[in-house]
């Protein structure tokens, strides 16, 4: 009885199993298949207006050579005109299917359930802007309104040159900061298979030093200087005014006492 019992009992986990996998793979081509069909149409509503203006004016010039002439040079004005409409473009529709990285939550890869694919998708929608239109406009005043309409909580006058920012509702960049070119700042973190999100605030006047990297979680005081290639651990506070560098970021001066670590809360979380 034993044995068979035994036998049985593997039978139906291997069924059990079988019915996972296939409601896995279902589910992950079902998200697949949104992510390229929201982004393709995301990408066509973009490139609409530039195509229909080069449809207007490369068929008014007549002969073949001064066609060719015209294209030629309209083409990087047409691809940075695709750009700018992706910056607006993106948010909205990405606001309007309502998919957004939501704070506070743990999903595991390989569920690969539909809260890790929906943020998927909004990584998807922000590499996508990325690539095409933040090497020309990070820097610029329309990299802030991207990130503004795209859910970012920004203030006036903040100038952030990186591109590697991500889970935008995250993040809130107070009045006048600065954020350094290649500063990595997202709301998400990956640890042992778990993808784990947090808000993260950078206070008004702080300026983020190049090539830095900001974990979830961390709170960057009003007026702080953070180094260059200064890494601040999750859930970290850096109190307001202080200039702070290094690996584990340090207290070079200001708040506090010179060499003291940043005040950390790394593991918990304070909500
Ligand atoms: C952190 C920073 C502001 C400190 O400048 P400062 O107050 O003038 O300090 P100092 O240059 O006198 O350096 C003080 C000490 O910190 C160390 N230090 C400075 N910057 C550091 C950094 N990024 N990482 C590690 N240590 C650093 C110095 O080596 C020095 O160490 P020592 O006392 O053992 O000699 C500056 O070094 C820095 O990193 N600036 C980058 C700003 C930036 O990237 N802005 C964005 C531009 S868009």
């Amino acid at each position: 009885v034993f044995p068979n019992a035994v036998s049985i009992a593997s039978t139906v986990d291997a069924g059990l199993d079988t019915r996972r996998r296939r409601r896995t793979a279902v589910r992950i081509g079902a998200g697949v298949a949104a992510i390229v069909l929201v982004q393709a149409a995301i990408c066509a509503l973009a490139a609409l207006p530039v195509a229909l203006l080069w449809h207007a004016l490369v068929a008014a010039v007549p002969g073949p050579l001064a066609r060719a002439a015209l294209a030629a040079l309209l083409a990087v004005p047409t691809y940075a005109a695709f750009a700018i409409a992706l910056l607006v473009v993106s948010p909205v529709v990405m606001r309007l299917v309502g998919v957004r990285t939501p704070a506070g939550a743990e999903m595991r890869i390989a569920e690969a359930g539909w809260p890790l694919l929906r943020w998927c998708h909004s990584a998807v929608a922000t590499h996508l802007v990325r690539v095409v239109a933040g090497s020309l406009f990070r820097g610029s005043p329309l990299w802030s309104v991207y990130l503004r309409l795209d859910g970012a909580r920004v203030g006036r006058r903040v100038y952030v040159n990186s591109v590697h920012l991500a889970d935008h509702h995250l993040l809130e960049l107070g009045d006048d900061v600065v954020i350094g070119a290649e500063v990595h700042l997202s709301g998400h973190t990956v640890e042992r298979g778990v993808v784990k999100t947090a808000r993260v605030r950078v206070g008004a006047g702080a300026t983020i030093g190049l090539g830095s990297v900001i974990d979830i979680g961390a709170d960057v005081g009003a007026g702080c200087v953070v180094g260059a290639l200064t890494f601040v651990p999750k859930f970290a506070t850096l109190a307001p005014g202080g200039v702070y560098a290094g690996i584990p970021a340090r207290l070079l001066r200001g708040a506090g006492s010179d060499g003291a670590p940043a005040a950390s809360t790394a593991g918990q979380r304070p909500e």
